[in-house]
């Protein structure tokens, strides 16, 4: 895949370019509190070299698991209003389309000047962007295509996804990857090529199934591998623990079983928490240790 440093080095560059920025903003919100913003300026660079080099930069991410249609609780305007905010720093002009594909997001991207950025709503307000169905996706993604002329992959957080805006839409486009993912990209391949020894792996998350790809391929190469987060508890529940109604990905036991039992025979030590404390419902968690 092109990186940002080749689109912006071939021919005219991109000014007067609407770029599709294709970012996660998948913040954690209180109400509409931004708790924490780090995905949006992990986002920002990429942003602010397109709009410094000329571009209309269209700025689209989900946040959360609407249900594929308008839901005020899992608006990106919060989103918006930081990355703007961010990107007033830089002198750079932000507008927020209240659609996705609809009439304020064509007019909002047909009024931008080069160099200024439009923030499109949550894409997952359209039944489309998540659809299992190849065609319903595919038109979403056509929708998408017709508000821009070349496409930046930069949602890190989503780029396993099989979605029209991560997935069908830079096929649709001249498309290249954005700084983000060239710096995560850059960091992987220095923990999976040549690794120094020991190599200790820690890995954290709700869902084990979005990381055995992950966990698979560090077998072959981690001396441990931590497991911390959500997903330790379908570990231990593979292991034969009782782990009552904590987050569990009961379909993933065998999986897990299969990985256990690998590193056990590599050598590859997996290593669990010890340290969990047991309450009959959540909010007695949150009593004084004793
Ligand atoms: C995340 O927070 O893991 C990413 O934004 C992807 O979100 P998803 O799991 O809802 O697709």
């Amino acid at each position: 895949m092109k990186t940002i440093d080749e689109l912006l080095a071939d021919g005219d560059g991109v000014r007067g370019k609407r770029v599709f920025v294709r970012a996660d903003l998948n913040v954690p919100l209180s109400g509409t509190t931004i708790t924490d913003d780090g995905r949006i300026r992990a986002v920002l660079p990429t942003v602010v070299r397109l709009a410094e080099a000329g571009a209309r930069v269209i700025v689209a991410s989900h946040l959360g698991r609407p249900k594929g249609a308008p839901d005020p609780a899992f608006s990106l305007a919060p989103a918006a209003a930081r990355l703007g905010e961010l990107l007033g720093q830089h002198g750079i002009h932000t507008e927020f389309a209240t659609d996705t594909v609809g009439e304020s997001a064509r007019a909002v991207v047909a009024g931008l000047a080069d160099g200024q950025v439009a923030v499109l709503e949550n894409l997952r307000f359209n039944p489309g962007e998540t659809a299992k169905d190849d065609a319903e996706r595919g038109a979403f993604a056509d929708r998408l295509a017709a508000l821009a002329d070349l496409y930046v992959g930069d949602g890190f957080g989503a780029v396993h996804r099989k979605h029209a805006s991560v997935y069908d839409l830079p096929a649709r486009l001249p498309h290249a990857a954005g700084g983000l993912i060239a710096t995560e990209v850059g960091v992987l391949k220095k923990l999976t090529e040549n690794v120094e020894r020991p190599y200790v792996v820690v890995l954290g998350g709700a869902k084990v199934s979005d990381k055995l790809g992950v966990i698979d391929h560090l077998l072959e190469k981690a001396d441990r591998i931590l497991i911390g987060g959500g997903m330790a508890f379908t570990f231990l529940k593979a292991q034969g623990h009782e782990v009552g109604s904590s987050l569990l990905q009961e379909d993933q036991i065998p999986v897990v079983r299969e990985y256990l039992k690998r590193a056990d025979e590599r050598g590859v030590e997996f290593v669990l928490p010890v340290d969990l404390k047991v309450a009959a419902e959540f909010p007695d968690l949150k009593t004084k240790a004793p």
